[in-house]
């Protein structure tokens, strides 16, 4: 059965139609001199040929934009408007939104705005736009800030056909799910009560579950947007959630979390913010947490940095006498703004048990990375980023025992911009270790004391044991087999052996990528010591060959093992889901030194995979991988990504 949902603004009124198919939109559509369908590329691909085919005998034009929030900018709107006047697109025509809530947006945005208003329609695809984004007229695009440019622009329809959610991702379901859990829980016991008991068939899309959920969730809005449509009083308290979920989503720069996790992380927030002042019970706390499990939703908060949230947070909110407001839910569908002074909001952060937002730095001999993320009791919570910067600051150090003075100036500049994006985050705490370069370095202290007079970072020297014990400790994560882990530096590698219960073996070697380099293959030349460098390699690796290690797995971890896979795979932007855990072979490393070899330096520096930076010390890299392959009588080994970085992370 078709539910139609009506939303009352008088002349602005129209209907939410929830659960007719997309093939029979064209009955609902009334009469226009031309029709675009604005949809994105991922959306397009699966539902635009059925739009199109269902308005086949309308004047119908088609235009997909790129998928993601960060096109849901002017450039976009730009675009678009360029196609409208093309094709001549008047105050008859309309255009309708195909996608999730950023074409709705858009969408919304383009029509309130080309010849000072043109209609639309919204067919919202995701699940989120179909219980909140296509439904009041709020519509908008990104300007220096979220919806910081738009109107109240109400459409002429809303369409759902909820079949199209059997595409979307678990992820963006869940999203979903999180503004009908806030719908509920702010405006309608019994929508709680009904999604409390329907989970699992929600979770699973049961088809009537869903529709029931969508169109109450509808009612609901319609009903607050009727009474209160450019939020001056009760639309308000669909905000519920949404002051810390800003916080959140804003300082892990929309890339962490999705907009509703964002919303349930803040509606736990507010709820324990609320427990705090009085205004509401533990009892009723919980019993929304238990709602978000139920749910698979992660509520637990981040502790960032204080005055580093509040200036977000301030953003946000009328400010008023030193006081920031925010939505209550005090019990089951019911809810309230009120005002609360930033003393108290600081006594209830620092009060509560959250998530640690930690940074780590590696400053090895030839990159210095950095690593954000939650974590709490030893766990990796939730990894915000990565990155890698190759500094060399251990060029030369083999010979002279001195960083060079640019080496050093190079590598400042980079720790000024990770501990300036740290701060940016309301990272609290920052961890830097540096390994084999500062270690060997006569002037490490010079170096280490303008790091924290100018980049106010404070560097730990770490001895190449510990360096070992870290990166086992990050590979072991999520590989539990048996291993002979290798990790070679630019300086040194460190090769490790046991499991994630324990080290059986681990010592670090006066061998890496640069050391090898720099005493062998002097002006790119690997042929003329080619046999004295392995020679060398296995001579310092000798004890190795004692290790008992038949049924081990070989694992190697930083950037001359991850870069036989980019290589390898031709892959144009490093993403470690694309390399982590991948295996390689020798027959692989063969191929890929016939790649590096044939080339010059600055022919190597374009090979797809390869980081530029690494042109000089790739082939050295990759010759200890080999050797070490030869001499562990291994086939292969796989690629972990998880190394010091986590491993430094996840100490208490
Ligand atoms: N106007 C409002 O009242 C309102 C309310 C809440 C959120 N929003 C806005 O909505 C946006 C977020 O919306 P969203 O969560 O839908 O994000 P989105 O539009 O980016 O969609 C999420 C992802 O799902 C894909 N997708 C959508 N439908 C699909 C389908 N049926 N099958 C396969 N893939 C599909 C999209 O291409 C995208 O990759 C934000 O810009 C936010 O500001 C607006």
């Amino acid at each position: 059965m078709v539910e139609k949902v009506f939303v009352n603004l008088k002349e602005n009124s129209y209907n939410i139609v929830i659960g007719d198919k997309l093939e029979n939109i064209d009955s609902y559509i009334g009469k226009y001199s031309k029709i675009l369908i604005l949809t994105n590329k991922t959306v397009g691909k699966i539902y635009g040929e059925t739009v199109k085919t269902a308005l086949k005998s309308r004047d119908v034009f088609y235009y997909e934009i790129e998928d993601g929030e960060e096109y849901k900018n002017i450039d976009t709107a730009l675009e678009v408007y360029d196609k409208l006047i093309e094709w001549e697109f008047t105050r008859d025509s309309l255009i309708i939104s195909l996608g999730g809530g950023v074409v709705c947006d858009l969408t919304g945005y383009i029509a309130a705005t080309y010849m000072r208003g043109i209609d639309f329609v919204q067919i919202p695809t995701s699940l989120l736009a179909q219980v909140d984004a296509s439904v009041g007229g709020k519509v908008a695009i990104n300007y220096k800030g979220k919806n910081l440019i738009g109107a109240f622009y109400q459409p002429k329809l809303v369409f759902i056909d909820h079949r199209v959610l059997n595409t979307l991702c678990n992820r963006e379901i869940k999203t979903g799910i999180a503004e009908t859990l806030k719908i509920a829980l702010c405006f309608d016991k019994e929508y709680y009560e009904y999604l409390n008991e329907n989970s699992q068939k929600f979770l699973s899309l049961d088809e009537e579950v869903v529709k029931k959920v969508i169109t109450k969730a509808c009612e609901l809005k319609a009903k607050v947007v009727g009474i209160d449509e450019k939020e001056n009083g009760i639309r308000a308290l669909l905000n519920y959630g949404h002051s810390f979920g800003h916080v959140v989503e804003c300082l892990t720069d929309y890339r962490v979390y999705t907009h509703g996790e964002g919303v349930v992380i803040g509606m736990n927030f507010a709820n324990k913010l609320a427990e705090f002042l009085g205004i509401t019970s533990k009892e009723y706390c919980d019993l929304c947490s238990e709602l978000f499990e139920k749910y698979g939703l992660s509520y637990d908060i981040p502790k960032f940095d204080f005055e580093r949230m509040l200036e977000v947070l301030k953003r946000d909110k009328k400010n008023r006498e030193n006081k920031l407001k925010f939505v209550f839910s005090e019990e089951l569908g019911k809810a309230h703004t009120e005002s609360v002074s930033i003393e108290k909001i600081k006594e209830f952060y620092d009060s509560i048990d959250g998530n640690n937002v930690k940074a780590v730095i590696d400053m090895g001999t030839n990159t210095c990375r950095l690593f954000i993320a939650e974590v709490k009791n030893g766990n990796l919570k939730v990894p915000y980023l990565k990155r890698m910067e190759i500094v060399s600051l251990g060029e030369g150090v083999n010979e002279s025992k001195v960083l060079k003075e640019e080496a050093i100036n190079r590598t400042i500049k980079v720790l000024k911009e990770y501990k300036n994006l740290a701060d940016q985050m309301g990272v609290t705490n920052i961890v830097t270790k540096a390994t084999s370069a500062t270690r060997d370095a006569e002037n490490r202290e010079y170096f280490i004391n303008r790091a924290l007079v100018e980049a106010n970072i404070k560097i730990d020297c770490i001895s190449g044991q510990d360096e070992g014990n870290y990166t086992f400790k990050g590979a072991t994560l999520d590989i539990k087999d048996k291993i002979i882990l290798i990790d070679i530096g630019g300086g040194s590698t460190e090769v490790i052996v046991g499991d994630f219960k324990g080290i059986e073996y681990i010592k670090s070697f006066n061998v890496g990528a640069i050391r090898i380099k720099e005493k062998f293959f002097e002006n790119d030349d690997f042929i003329t010591n080619f046999y004295t460098a392995k020679e060398w390699v296995l001579d310092e690796f000798k004890e190795l060959k004692n290790l008992n290690i038949k049924d081990y797995k070989l694992v190697a971890v930083a950037g001359t093992a991850t870069t036989q896979v980019t290589v390898r795979d031709e892959i144009k932007e490093y993403d470690s889901k694309l390399v982590h855990k991948v295996i390689v072979t020798k027959e692989d490393l063969v191929n890929n030194l016939k790649i590096y070899k044939d080339k010059s330096i600055e022919e190597r520096k374009k090979i797809i995979g390869l980081h530029p930076k690494r042109a000089e010390f790739i082939i050295g890299g990759t010759y200890i991988l080999e050797f070490l392959m030869e001499l562990f009588n291994k086939d292969e080994f796989t690629v972990s990504e998880n190394d010091i970085l986590d491993g430094i992370m996840i100490e208490d």
